[in-house]
């Protein structure tokens, strides 16, 4: 009886000491009982100006707004763009070659299963401040534009 009164209280988001809400540091104020509501996305960068990598194997990063393009089992709207086939019209970067080659170095006529999704590796960015510093230093041959120590 007694462990069903705790248990009643614990699911109720009760903290027993305090007898306050219960919460984390991870949830911040958000009760355990209560869904965290993720922080607004912005406006992502939309100049249409391709940014150095900084190193070489650096998935490079995306310089337009993608809200809303499909990409799953049935379509890949990055696709309809940046395939290789559709860069004519579209005037996109072609897909490199290594997105072809599947994970025993066979080059496929079409995209690889590895490429398929996009926004695992390529990603868009926010006109904001860094959340963490970073001193990361990239190729030699980029290494004029690292910051100085
Ligand atoms: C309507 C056509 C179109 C669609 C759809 C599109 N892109 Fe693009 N993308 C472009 C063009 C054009 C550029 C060249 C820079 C510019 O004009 O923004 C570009 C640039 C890029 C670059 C930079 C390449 C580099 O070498 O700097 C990446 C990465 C990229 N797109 C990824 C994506 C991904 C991922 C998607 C899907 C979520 C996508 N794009 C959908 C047209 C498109
Ligand atoms: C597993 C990670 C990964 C996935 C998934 C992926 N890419 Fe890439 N992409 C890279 C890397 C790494 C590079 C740079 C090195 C290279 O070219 O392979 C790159 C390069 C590019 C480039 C620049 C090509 C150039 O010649 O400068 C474009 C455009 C691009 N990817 C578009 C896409 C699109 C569109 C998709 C989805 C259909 C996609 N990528 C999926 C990792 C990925």
């Amino acid at each position: 009886m007694k462990l069903r009164t705790v248990l009643g209280f614990a699911m109720g988001g009760t903290d027993l000491r305090t007898g306050g809400a219960v919460s984390d540091a991870a949830r911040g104020p958000t009760p355990i009982t209560a869904t965290t509501e993720p922080p607004r996305l912005g406006n992502a960068v939309n100049d249409d100006n391709r940014l150095k990598r900084n190193y070489s194997q650096q998935p490079p990063v995306i310089p337009h707004r993608i809200d809303s393009y499909q990409v799953d089992k049935n379509f890949n709207k990055c696709l309809d763009c940046h395939a290789r086939e559709k860069t004519d019209f579209s005037q996109a970067i072609p897909v490199s070659d290594t997105h072809y080659i599947d994970r025993s170095g066979k080059v496929l006529n079409h995209i690889s299963t590895r490429r398929y999704f996009c926004k695992q590796c390529h990603v868009v960015q926010e006109n904001v401040p860094p959340l963490v510093g970073n001193r990361f230093r990239g190729d030699p041959a980029d290494a004029a534009s690292a910051p100085k120590k």
